[in-house]
């Protein structure tokens, strides 16, 4: 229960929560939290990289009838207004957004336009109406090459190697400077590691279009059968096995740490920015094994050359949401290979 895991019980005020993009991935497994925790909330998505049907399973694993939501674009000013003048929102947790790394390198105009001015459209209409509390989906990536690992919040930012990257370090750094400049503003900046893993009823999970750009999404639609094998790039990094080690983290931890961070909003936090990883690296083969292990099924690999852009290793010293936010991942590496497997099985097709 997440009222365990963040002491919930210190939030005495409900909260009804904007929460965009949120037919996503993140966004759904966040929705089941923010319930669980007795948060309201109200999803805006264009459903561009999502489907409807993930907020039906949504209400069912919650025993609603339905997740209130707006088939809407975050750019939509009209549409925004609307809205918020006909609710009050206390925090708005902003997942939307384009996030295909290699797609960003093909139409950068594409992912600056959608990712930034989605944000700023956003933010204005927010503070149009008073509410300038938000918690932005960020990511490792705005580390660039780290300068230390394990990576704290003080680590300086460094070169994306792509567009999309680009997107994140330039929306942090538009709302710091808001937040700057209006000190009524409460942002928090949530970097995530590496989200794997779904619900444990198998109901909702992540379901890419294409050829999954991540690992754990090509390892799952290998074992299902749907490519032949997977491409471990490259087993030449400075690493104990040669493959590139990266911070894993259970969604449905992520989804609790948004909970968590809406405790740093409710005490007027200003700006706070909270790695959001287990602290633990493990390189692509320790996942292939784990899989394959956990699940009892076959994963073929081989080795290649190595992907262009990326690093040999990238985990997080978590301690700082740990001390300021009492939020800490609880699953391992078991549970991430379970229940990605989980979904994948019950859902070869996706939703
Ligand atoms: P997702 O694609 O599953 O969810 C994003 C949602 O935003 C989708 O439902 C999509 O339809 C919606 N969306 C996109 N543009 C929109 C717009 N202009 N207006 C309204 N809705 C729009 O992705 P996710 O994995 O759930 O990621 C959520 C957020 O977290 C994103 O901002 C992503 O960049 C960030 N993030 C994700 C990861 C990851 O590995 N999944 C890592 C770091 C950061
Ligand atoms: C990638 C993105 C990052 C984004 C993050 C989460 C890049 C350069 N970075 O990070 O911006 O925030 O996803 O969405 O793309 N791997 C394989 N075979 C595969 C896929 C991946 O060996 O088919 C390896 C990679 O080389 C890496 C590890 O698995 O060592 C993890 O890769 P991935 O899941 O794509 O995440 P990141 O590269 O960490």
């Amino acid at each position: 229960m997440s009222s365990l895991l963040c002491k919930i019980e210190q939030i005495f005020k409900y909260m009804n929560i904007l929460v965009t993009g949120g037919a996503g991935f993140i966004g759904s497994h966040t929705l089941i939290e923010l319930y669980a925790a007795g948060h309201t909330a109200v999803v805006v998505d264009n459903l561009s990289n999502s489907n409807p049907e993930s907020l039906r399973r949504v209400a069912k694993i919650i025993g609603t009838d339905s997740i209130p939501f707006h088939e809407l674009d975050v750019r939509d000013r009209g549409g925004l207004n609307k809205l918020m003048e006909e609710q009050k929102f206390d925090a708005c947790i902003h997942f939307a957004g384009l996030k295909a790394v290699g797609e960003s390198v093909e139409k950068p105009w594409e992912y600056y336009e959608n990712n930034i001015s989605g944000t700023l459209t956003l933010v204005d209409v927010m503070r149009n109406h008073g509410c300038k509390n938000i918690i932005f989906s960020s990511s490792a990536t705005v580390y660039g090459d780290p300068v230390e690992i394990p990576i704290t919040e003080k680590c300086p930012k460094g070169q994306c190697t792509n567009p999309y990257g680009w997107t994140k370090s330039m929306l942090e750094q538009v709302l710091m400077d808001m937040q700057k400049a209006d000190p009524e503003w409460n942002v928090v900046l949530l970097r995530y590691f590496n989200p794997v893993g779904a619900h444990p009823s198998g109901l909702i999970g992540e379901n890419p279009n294409g050829i999954p750009n991540n690992l754990m999404p090509y390892i799952t639609q290998v074992a299902v059968g749907k490519r032949p094998e997977l491409g471990v790039f490259g087993n030449d990094y400075d690493t104990p096995d040669g493959t590139g080690v990266r911070d894993y983290i259970h969604v449905v931890d992520l989804a609790r740490g948004h909970v968590c961070a809406l405790k740093a909003i409710e005490r007027k936090c200003g700006l706070e920015i909270f790695n959001l990883g287990t602290g633990h690296g493990y390189s692509v083969l320790d996942m292939v094994n784990a899989f394959i292990r956990v699940n009892g099924v076959k994963v073929p690999y081989s080795i290649k050359p190595r992907r262009a852009g990326d690093i040999a290793t990238c985990y997080s010293n978590p301690a700082k949401a740990e001390k300021e936010l009492g939020w800490k991942a609880q699953y391992g590496i078991e549970e991430m290979v379970r229940d990605s497997w989980n979904w994948q099985k019950l859902n070869p097709e996706g939703f």
